[in-house]
């Protein structure tokens, strides 16, 4: 298939885009490069010996998205491109409800002007809020998100539901087929070591924010909270390769094959580990030590969350093969690699 893979050279996206290419499909990536490098087009190349077509362009772009679907009939659009920091989208509402909803209305407008309705859409386990019950199946009712970055992912999934009802109810023959990804915890790095996750300044995440202590840019981890009801007190994740996670999207070409309408499927591994079982599987699997205190919880965070993935792998045949050490010893191959990112 020949695929649009907007958001192509962000972290998650340029992981996508060679296991699309190892499967034989066409990727044409489109990015703004407002969070990532073009840098990241040369590294791809060199891992999958192919030349990748890269517009650069905003999916906000009218225009610009016309002349790239007039110059090419996609099969498929993978919609990655987003701004994704919790806590900025708090302080910046309107940029991402612009970003991530005026972007997408118009790519969607585009797309089906140009009769592509097939897309798989990037959300997050976020749109199900503080869960009543783990592990989460996707059943379980959307809750209730703390801030506009999950509010755009959640109110997204509506958006894009409510196009391939309509295309239901007025029995149009060009069904939009929606495929809606929500992704647990991605960590983790390519094995090459070429591409990873690079944040701009300091992280809010937890893997690299590890990764850039091992590597001395910072100087402690601060673990948010040791008083959750957990084991040991620290908030309990479903952590999950970006390899693993890429091929999730790979297999997710298959639903929209079927023409499946729209379909949601949860992308972790079914595992929850802990912030201090994380540290210490980092330590034991790269002989580093991590310095860490504990302070307090951070705003918005829950306890526990993690997936039940037994639907994509039911219906899409998509397993997590990575285990956790295979997880921290890439993130760390990448970091040690590229100290100072792309
Ligand atoms: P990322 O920031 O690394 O990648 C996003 C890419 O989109 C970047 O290359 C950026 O330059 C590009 N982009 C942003 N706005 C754009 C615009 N208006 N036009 C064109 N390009 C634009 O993020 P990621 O971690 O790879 O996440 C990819 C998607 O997955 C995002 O939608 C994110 O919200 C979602 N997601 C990520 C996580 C995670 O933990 N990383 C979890 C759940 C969902
Ligand atoms: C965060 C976002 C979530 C988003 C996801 C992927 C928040 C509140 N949630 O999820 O909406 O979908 O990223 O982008 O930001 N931790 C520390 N110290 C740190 C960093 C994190 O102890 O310096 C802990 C957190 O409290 C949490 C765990 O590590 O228990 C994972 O945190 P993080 O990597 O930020 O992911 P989430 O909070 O799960």
């Amino acid at each position: 298939m020949k695929i649009l893979v907007t958001g192509g050279a962000g972290y998650i996206g340029s992981h996508t885009v060679i296991e699309l290419v190892k499967a034989g499909h066409e990727a044409v990536i489109l990015d703004n490069f407002s969070n990532s490098r073009p840098e990241v087009l040369k590294r791809l190349e060199k891992i999958t010996g192919t030349a990748i077509r890269c517009y650069e362009a905003d999916i906000r772009d009218r225009e610009a998205l016309e002349k790239v679907f007039s110059a090419n009939s996609f099969d498929c659009c993978i919609h990655f491109a987003g701004l994704k920091a919790v806590g900025e989208s708090v302080i910046k509402p309107w940029e991402y409800y612009d970003n991530n909803i005026g972007g997408t209305l118009v790519l969607l407008d585009v797309m089906r002007k140009h009769s592509c309705k097939n897309i798989i859409f990037s959300s997050s386990a976020t749109v199900y809020g503080n869960p009543t019950t783990v592990p989460i199946s996707e059943e379980c009712p959307k809750g209730k998100c703390t801030n506009p970055y999950g509010q755009t992912k959640s109110m997204l999934e509506e958006i894009l539901t409510d196009l391939h009802t309509a295309d239901i109810k007025t029995n149009n023959p060009n069904c939009w087929n929606i495929v809606l990804l929500r992704y647990f915890n991605p960590i983790g790095a390519h094995k090459s070591g070429l591409i990873g996750e690079d944040p701009k300044g300091i992280p809010n995440n937890l893997m690299p924010y590890i990764t850039q202590v091992a590597v001395g840019k910072l100087a402690c981890l601060t673990v948010f909270g040791d008083d959750y009801d957990t084991p040991d007190g620290t908030g309990i994740r479903d952590y999950i390769h970006v390899v693993d996670l890429a091929k999730g999207h790979v297999k997710a070409l298959s639903a929209i094959e079927k023409k499946c309408g729209v379909a949601v499927y949860n992308l972790g591994t079914g595992t929850g580990y802990s912030v201090l079982d994380i540290v210490h599987a980092f330590e034991k699997a790269n002989s580093v030590t991590i310095p860490y205190k504990i302070g307090p919880r951070r705003p918005g965070d829950i306890a526990v969350c993690y997936s039940n993935p037994e639907k994509a792998a039911r219906e899409l045949g998509w397993v997590a093969e990575n285990t956790i050490v295979d997880m921290c010893r890439d993130s760390w191959n990448w970091q040690k690699n590229n100290p100072d990112g792309f």
